[in-house]
C-alpha cells in the first residue's frame, strides 16, 4: 500500500500524521544537503546563515528540515561506509553516535518508506535509504501484529520508535545452543532485553549482542524506523539467518530462559 494513500486516514493501525513534502525533499542535490550538513543545525540559524541578497528566495522552515534530513542520511550512510571498510567492531559505537544525532534531529522528521518492500496481514516495510552498507527501513505494524522471531547475520540494527507502540524482545542463545544450520532441535535461548517501542525509544542488536529480535504491535499498531549497518564480516556472529519458535513459558522465569528451535526461513 503506498504510504501517500494512507496519509491522515485511519488504517488497521496507527493514524499516520506525517508530511508528503519530506519524501520529495529528499531528491535535493548532494551539495544542497552537505551544505546543510556544514550549517549551525538549527531552522533559525541555518535561515541567518541564509541572509537573503536582494531578490534571492528564502527556504522555508519544511525545505530546511528536509535538507536537514537528507544531510543526516548522507552522514550516516559515509559513516557506514567507513566502518565497514576499516573492518571496524564497535557495532554499538556507531549506533550510539547515530542515536545521538537522531535525538537532536528528532525521529519524526524522517519521510516515510519510498516504496513497499515486503507486505502481509501483520507488516508491511519498506526502505527510506538503502545501500549495501546501511539500510533505513520503516516498518508499519498492524494492531497486536507479530514479527516472527528471526536473527541477523552480519548487521547492526537499531530500531526507533516513531507512532503507536511495540514491544521488541531481544535473546541470545546460551552456551551449546546448535547453529541455525540445525533446525527444530530444542535449545534454552535467554531473553536479554525487553523495551516498548513509542516515539523516540529505541532497542539495538549487534553482530554479536542481543541479535534475535522479535516484535508485537500495540492495540493501536505501531510504526517503527529500523537503521542498519551491513558488515562484510559476521565478527563471530551468526553465518547463516533463520527465524525461530520460542516457547512463550519460561523454562526459567528468574533468568528469562526460554525453550527455542531455529527453523529456517518458512513464510510468516
Ligand atoms: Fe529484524
Amino acid at each position: 500500500m503506498c504510504h501517500d494513500q494512507l496519509e491522515g486516514s485511519s488504517t488497521r493501525g496507527v493514524r499516520l500524521t506525517r508530511r508528503t513534502a519530506l519524501r520529495g525533499a529528499l531528491a535535493v542535490p548532494a551539495w544542497m544537503a552537505l551544505a546543510a550538513a556544514t550549517t549551525a543545525g538549527t531552522s533559525a540559524a541555518t535561515s541567518a546563515a541564509n541572509a537573503p541578497v536582494s531578490g534571492a528566495r528564502v527556504p522555508d522552515d519544511d525545505e530546511v528540515r528536509a535538507d536537514e534530513v537528507a544531510a543526516f542520511l548522507d552522514t550516516w550512510q559515509q559513516r557506514a561506509n567507513a566502518a565497514v571498510a576499516t573492518g571496524s567492531t564497535d557495532d554499538d559505537g556507531l549506533l550510539h553516535a547515530l542515536l545521538a544525532e537522531l535525538s537532536v534531529l528528532g525521529v519524526e522528521r524522517l519521510p516515510g518508506r519510498q516504496q513497499d518492500a515486503y507486505s502481509s496481514d501483520d507488516f508491511t516495510s519498506g526502505p527510506i535509504a538503502a545501500s549495501p552498507t546501511f539500510l533505513v527501513l520503516e516498518f508499519e505494524l498492524a494492531p497486536n501484529a507479530v514479527i516472527t522471531p528471526h536473527n541477523h547475520v552480519g548487521f547492526s540494527f537499531v530500531s526507533v520508535g516513531v507512532e503507536g507502540e511495540a514491544t521488541v524482545r531481544h535473546y541470545e542463545p546460551e552456551a551449546g545452543a546448535p547453529s541455525p544450520r540445525v533446525l527444530d532441535t530444542p535449545f534454552d535461548l535467554r531473553e536479554v532485553q525487553r523495551t516498548l517501542l513509542t516515539r523516540g525509544r529505541s532497542s539495538s542488536l549487534s553482530r554479536t549482542r542481543a541479535n534475535i529480535h522479535a516484535f508485537r504491535g500495540g492495540p493501536e499498531g505501531a510504526r517503527f524506523i529500523d537503521f542498519g549497518v551491513h558488515y562484510e564480516t559476521t565478527n563471530g556472529g551468526y553465518e547463516v539467518f533463520s527465524k525461530l519458535d520460542i516457547d512463550e513459558a519460561a523454562s526459567d522465569p528468574a533468568r528469562g530462559i526460554h525453550t527455542a528451535r531455529w527453523i529456517g526461513n518458512p513464510k510468516s
